[in-house]
């Protein structure tokens, strides 16, 4: 059996998830410098006891051997899911199975989603909605709905006796270091890179749990992935300004360059908005970790893309990381391309293209041909000083 740690985040609640030390990919595209973990709650009560969520393939024998060592898997009443994605879900079946008795509890969203992906017996399934709650004997897990954060059928599980919101994916953090917040002295810019890289499309859906939550009295925040909250003003407080797009006076540079003409034109304006006051982080997307990108661009005010023409359209570099900042909806008002070509050009078309329609305002845009000359160094310093101009406001 081995020795495990399974901390007892409160009385009778305990974390039987797991560790992934060396995961170094998520969902085939954000890569995890730190690993992550996949945390899952067994919480005790006086007559039953429950699971919330599971844990990613591979690790159903660890949590298996978790559970029989604080509790007794065969009698486990309840199967709470929070979320249907695999890496809190895909051990359901395997749960059941070893639990004869247990119900699978969710929303009605919750068993439609779960059932793409897992095996489900329909005479467990006890299906739950906003405000109802199981009482465990001197503990009441009570459901909150809070869709689409990130998929449809997202909900959180609140213990009231003892203060703490199971929220799933929301306020997680990929990271397999540490057990509580203040384990990890940088646990705010993690929480924030997975805030952009999963949470920030949904911001309004997030604004809208956020006050929905803000009634309860919360003591510990339990997520899915990464630390526990001992101190959930700490990332609260953060959500309040991520979710409602509150932005800084900062601009993310994401750019691609051959032969350094591009970088040339994005150093210029980098070094005119440093001049200006204004914040400058600047990515070459050749060798970045886009999870750094999204967490820029969880409050960047402007965002300011450099690409050269390659084969007639933007580098496929620049037009991955065109696409993904788009996709993810970042709250920057402000934005800037420029890039160089060799013949016929056809990059800024095609970032006019993709970038249209947006929320952001086109302050400037530059294509010059081979390397800049002088006078488009002063544009592109004009087009930087604009940009500061517009970002004070
Ligand atoms: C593989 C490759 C494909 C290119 N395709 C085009 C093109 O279709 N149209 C064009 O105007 N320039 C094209 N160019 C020229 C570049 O856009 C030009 O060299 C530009 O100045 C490079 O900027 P950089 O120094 O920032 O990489 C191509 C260059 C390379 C290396
Ligand atoms: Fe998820
Ligand atoms: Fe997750």
């Amino acid at each position: 059996m081995g020795t495990y740690n399974i901390p007892e985040i409160a009385r009778n609640v305990f974390s039987v998830g797991s560790k992934d030390w060396n995961r170094r990919m998520f969902d085939s595209l954000i890569p995890l410098p730190e690993g992550t973990s996949y945390n899952s709650y067994l919480v005790k009560g006086e007559k039953k006891t429950a699971l919330i969520d599971t844990v990613n393939p591979g690790f159903e024998e660890e949590l298996e051997v978790k559970i029989n060592m604080v509790s007794d898997l065969k009698k486990l009443d309840y199967l709470i899911m929070n979320h249907a994605e695999p890496d809190h879900a895909n051990a359901i079946q395997f749960i059941l199975e070893k639990a004869p008795d247990a119900l699978f509890v969710t929303t009605e969203k919750g068993v439609k989603m779960a059932r793409l992906y897992h095996k489900l017996p329909d005479s467990r399934i006890k299906t739950i909605a906003e405000g109802d709650s199981l009482d465990l004997g001197g503990k009441t897990l009570r459901f909150i709905e809070a869709p689409w954060l990130h998929w449809p059928e997202t909900m959180f599980t609140y213990l009231p006796e003892d203060k703490v919101l199971f929220p799933c994916d929301f306020f997680g953090a990929h990271t397999a270091h540490g057990t509580y917040d203040e384990d990890i002295e940088e646990i705010i810019p993690l929480a924030k890179r997975y805030y952009g890289e999963i949470m920030m499309p949904f911001g309004k859906m997030g604004d809208r749990a956020l006050e929905k939550i803000k009634g309860l009295d919360i003591e510990t925040i339990a997520p899915s992935h990464g630390p526990v909250y001992k101190n959930p003003k700490r990332i609260m407080d953060q959500y309040d300004k991520w979710t409602a797009g509150k932005t800084e006076n900062k601009a993310l540079i994401v750019y691609v360059s051959m032969w350094g003409s591009t970088r040339e034109m994005v150093r210029t304006i980098a070094e005119t908005l440093l001049k200006e006051g204004v914040d400058v982080r600047m990515y070459d997307l050749a060798v970045s970790d886009i999870g750094d990108v999204a967490r820029e661009l969880v409050d960047s005010r402007a965002i300011i893309l450099g690409t050269p023409t390659v084969l007639a359209g933007m580098h496929p570099l620049a037009l991955y990381g065109t696409y993904l900042v788009k996709a993810l909806k970042p709250p920057a008002r402000y934005g800037v391309v420029l890039g160089s070509f060799g013949w016929g050009g056809g990059a800024l078309r095609q970032a006019g293209d993709i970038l249209t329609p947006s929320n952001m305002e086109v302050v400037g845009t530059l294509q010059v041909k081979g390397r800049a000359k002088d006078e488009d160094l002063k544009k592109i310093e004009e087009i930087g000083r604009q940009l500061a101009q517009k970002m004070k406001t």
